[in-house]
């Protein structure tokens, strides 16, 4: 195993990724970051300079477990203090798996700001994937808003409440196309949207006809689910977030934030055209153009468009068929790790819309989460007891006649940041179960995300979890596993996973105002088994003063 030095500077800088212009954040000049690469093994040493002027940061390696390092999992408020302004800060971690993994911002809604990339970590030497493939490619899907991520803060906590809306565009690996002629305001700035800059040129992908290409897609929405595609081409799952998939062929990728996949893509279709490459918004009415990339059959010239229309979008309020994609999706035979039989603990989250001090929140079994000023992880090692509330979020939710179809009053939700402790090497259960949001006939996708550990998806199912029947039908002989998982409209998501990793993990919808707006809760398991803490995540809050730089 090698080590894999980076150094980064992360700063503010004027770019437009679909013509308009913004100020967003940049790793070295580029957003996307820098894609880290790296084998199974390997060390990463990444120092990242905060050259923001006023902005804190915290950088988040999003798949990785951090076995023995949870203090670089880079959560702001759970596993470290911010990085702030004018310094410097080193992550060292094992990349222990081989797969497709991201990284981003993980400090308030920092990471739609462009402060995200990929991490791609192939196979030790000498050992290779149970699939070929001739050439490697990497995409990431994002969408795109105008407003700063401060406009968007302070609306989502004002009163009154002012939602952050559609994004504006969606970006194929950081590129999209505004219609500048759109804009509200005519403006007086050319400078301000214009479709002639290279930043938006869009995203080619040059491919030999013939040839099988392994392309990493993942997403890294701020809001929206999307459906992907290569219009005329079939795209075989291979792997999803790090583990090898038992193959099954799709024409549209449906990918929620925070998951990333890999597909087995041929040139195969006629040669003498380009074929378009789309994203599409699914799950929420669209108002969003899709997402332009075009697929160049070499020799063919670049700027040459396809001759057709881009592909339709699947009807984005059709849950059937990405119910059917989540179901789809097992572990290959051969790599089948077998989830144990039974769990220890069984945690019930009821995902619900609520009303609290005025303000719109998102709340797990009425609480609604917020970051607490000290981190979690230095709380206890430091033994700081005053730092969170000791009282533990509830297990589940009472009512066992809660109908998750009708609008409801959730009149109890409360704000806390209160955690749940796990017990050391148990098997936990968790079901995520969807309701209606405050709007009648509405219930959104959610995608969680579970920091330190992958988790076993055992099942999938309509309308609300029955803890007699539901359990039945869970599979227990080849789940795969994920770290970030939907929970569909008016639908439960079954996972189980190991509590068997010491530190404080956040487990959290990816969508980032969701999250913004209380849409979590964090695990802490083995607190006793935790190294040392290494004095550069302290600094704020009640962590020991001596530590301070
Ligand atoms: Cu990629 Cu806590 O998130
Ligand atoms: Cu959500």
């Amino acid at each position: 195993a090698r080590i894999r030095r980076y150094k980064w500077d992360v700063k503010n800088e004027y770019k437009a990724p679909d013509c308009f212009r913004k100020l967003v954040i940049t790793i070295n000049g580029q957003t996307p970051g820098p894609t880290i690469r790296a084998q199974q093994h390997d060390t990463i040493i990444i120092e990242v300079t905060n050259n923001l002027f006023t902005e804190n940061l915290a950088i988040h390696w999003h798949g990785i477990r951090q076995i023995g390092t949870p203090w670089f999992d880079g959560t702001e408020g759970v596993t470290q203090c911010p990085v702030s302004p004018g310094t410097t800060f080193t992550y060292r971690f094992v990349v222990d798996r081989p797969g497709t993994y991201l990284y981003h911002a993980h400090y308030g809604m920092q990471r739609e700001a462009g402060l995200y990339g990929s991490i791609i970590v192939g196979l030790p030497d000498g050992e290779s994937e149970p699939f070929t493939y001739d050439y490697d490619r990497n995409i990431i899907l994002n969408d795109w808003y105008h407003d700063t991520t401060t406009d968007q803060a302070v609306g989502l906590t004002s009163v009154p409440f002012q939602w952050v809306g559609e994004p504006q565009s969606l970006l194929i690996h950081g590129r999209g196309r505004f219609n500048c002629s759109s804009l509200p305001v005519p403006s007086s700035d050319p400078g301000l949207c214009n479709t002639s800059y290279s930043d938006c040129s869009p995203y080619r992908m040059i491919v030999v006809p013939g040839k099988t290409y392994r392309l990493r897609i993942s997403s890294m929405t701020s809001l929206s689910a999307l459906s992907f595609q290569i219009e005329g081409h079939n795209l075989t799952v291979v792997e999803a977030d790090g583990h090898f998939v038992e193959p099954f062929v799709v024409q549209n990728l449906f990918i929620y934030s925070g998951e990333t996949y890999s597909v087995l893509v041929t040139a195969d279709r006629d040669p003498t055209r380009n074929y378009w490459i789309t994203s599409n918004v699914v799950s929420r009415a669209p108002n969003t153009p899709p997402g332009l990339g075009v697929f160049v059959y070499y020799p063919n010239h670049l700027r040459r468009p396809p001759p057709t229309d881009p592909p339709a979008a699947p009807a984005w309020n059709n849950t059937i068929p990405r119910m059917a994609q989540s179901q789809a999706i097992k572990a290959r035979q051969g790599y089948i790790i077998t989830p144990p039989p039974v769990s220890d603990r069984v945690i019930v989250f009821l995902n619900t819309q609520n009303r609290i001090d005025g303000r719109v929140r998102w709340s797990v079994n009425n609480v609604s989460f917020t970051h607490p000023k000290t981190p979690y992880l230095i709380a206890f090692k430091e033994h700081l007891a005053g730092a969170f509330d000791q009282k533990p979020p509830p297990n589940g939710y009472d009512d066992v006649n809660y109908d998750i179809r009708i609008v409801q009053p959730n009149k109890n939700a409360t704000s806390s940041n209160g955690i749940y402790r796990l017990e050391f090497n148990t098997t936990v259960d968790v079901i995520l179960q969807n309701a209606n949001t405050m709007n009648p006939n509405n219930s959104e996708t959610h995608p969680w995300h579970l920091h330190g550990h992958d988790f076993w998806v055992l099942g999938y199912g309509e309308g609300k979890f029955d803890k007699f029947s539901d359990p039945g039908k869970y599979n227990l002989v080849n789940p795969i596993m994920k770290n970030t998982v939907p929970v569909h409209p008016y639908g439960w998501t079954a996972l189980r996973f190991r509590a068997d990793n010491p530190g404080a993990w956040a487990f959290h919808c990816h969508i980032e105002s969701h999250f913004f707006m209380g849409m979590g809760v964090v695990f802490a398991e083995g607190i006793d088994k935790v190294g040392k803490l290494p004095s550069s995540i302290m600094g704020c809050g009640q962590t020991p003063s001596l530590y301070r730089p």
